[in-house]
């Protein structure tokens, strides 16, 4: 395993849904509160910015550089993982800057990040070149692939699994399923390899935010990748293949950040019975696919794994 920079509060809490699971009708829901890993309003890539932020001080890294959508959590929180290490932030936003910043995109500014925007499909491409304009001012850029999943960054997902194995033993909560939303991969990768290692047998159920069934190329080989790199990187035996990965891939709407029926029910139904809050692109889709199961009498007892986003809730007022 690679060094390890401490930034989220852990372990997240592992709690019932009571009164939701009451109101479906079904088994018992529970969630994994990933939301309140406590950086800047948390999220899922706190854990792998861990594992990155501690790679990027190894090599002496000065800079760090990431991408991705203008309401981007990895964003934000690479932003304030940036702060709390003494680094620069540069972030490549897919699209235009809009009149009026809102959600993650104002929380990135109020942290300091440098914002460059460029179109979607450029994004990868701007990061390097930004990255080789940072060298040549003589400093060291760190480059970030979008939503920090790569064999580094999932190991933090890695030890979340160990850390709910150890709730699992201590709480007596069973779930036969988790739900998470899989979207660049790194937290279903680093959970699907951690459930190897530390003993979770259930199955891990990835619901698709972006990325529809593509034949050979499927998302399933690119999730098996990124497993397996972070088995070598933790230098462990265990490999995992592609078949070792469920997805679902009915829940995509009609496009990535594209709030529908599904994600406006899914947040309220959360919000008027827990009183927490998912967010309107990953948490609302991925929670979605349980109630619409629920409602079928499809599903037996499920944690759903909180991944956080409640931030960008504020860019999305309209749709609301
Ligand atoms: C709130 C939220 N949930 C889930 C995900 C998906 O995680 P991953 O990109 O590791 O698949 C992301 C990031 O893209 C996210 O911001």
């Amino acid at each position: 395993m690679t060094n390890r920079y401490m930034l989220a509060q852990l372990p997240t809490p592992l709690e019932p849904l009571t009164r939701l699971s009451a109101f479906l009708g079904g088994p018992p829901l529970y969630i994994k509160r990933d939301d309140q890993t406590g950086l800047a309003f948390g999220g899922n890539k706190t854990r792998k910015l861990e594992f990155l932020i501690a790679d990027a001080l190894a090599q002496k890294a000065d800079v760090l550089l990431t991408a991705g959508a203008a309401q981007s959590n990895h964003c934000r929180q690479t932003a304030a993982a940036a702060v709390r290490a003494g680094l620069k932030c540069v972030l490549v936003l897919g699209g235009s800057a809009p009149g009026s910043p809102n959600g993650n995109l104002l929380l990135d500014q109020l942290l300091g990040a440098e914002i460059h925007w460029t179109e979607r499909e450029r994004r990868a491409e701007r990061m390097e070149e930004l990255a080789e304009e940072i060298r040549k001012e003589g400093k060291r850029p760190y480059v970030i692939p979008i939503g920090g999943s790569n064999g580094v960054g999932a190991q933090g997902y890695v030890l979340a699994m160990q850390e709910l194995v150890a709730q699992i033993k201590n709480t007596g909560i069973h779930p036969d399923t988790i739900v998470v939303a899989s979207s660049s991969g790194g937290t279903q990768a680093g959970m699907v390899l951690g459930a190897k290692l530390y003993g979770y047998e259930g199955k891990i159920l990835g619901i698709s935010i972006d990325k529809g069934d593509r034949g050979p190329e499927r998302y399933e080989v690119e999730l098996a990748e990124i497993a397996n790199s972070t088995a070598e990187v933790m230098e462990v035996d265990v490999r995992v293949t592609p078949e070792d990965f469920f997805l679902d891939y009915g829940y995509l709407g009609d496009g990535y950040g594209i709030v529908g029926f599904t994600e406006r029910e899914a947040i309220a139904l959360m919000a008027r019975h827990e009183g927490i809050l998912l967010d309107p692109v990953y948490t609302g889709r991925a929670f979605g696919a349980i109630v619409k199961n629920a409602k079928a009498g499809m599903y037996g007892s499920t944690l759903f794994w909180h991944t956080g986003g409640a931030a960008a809730l504020f860019a999305y007022g309209k749709d609301l």
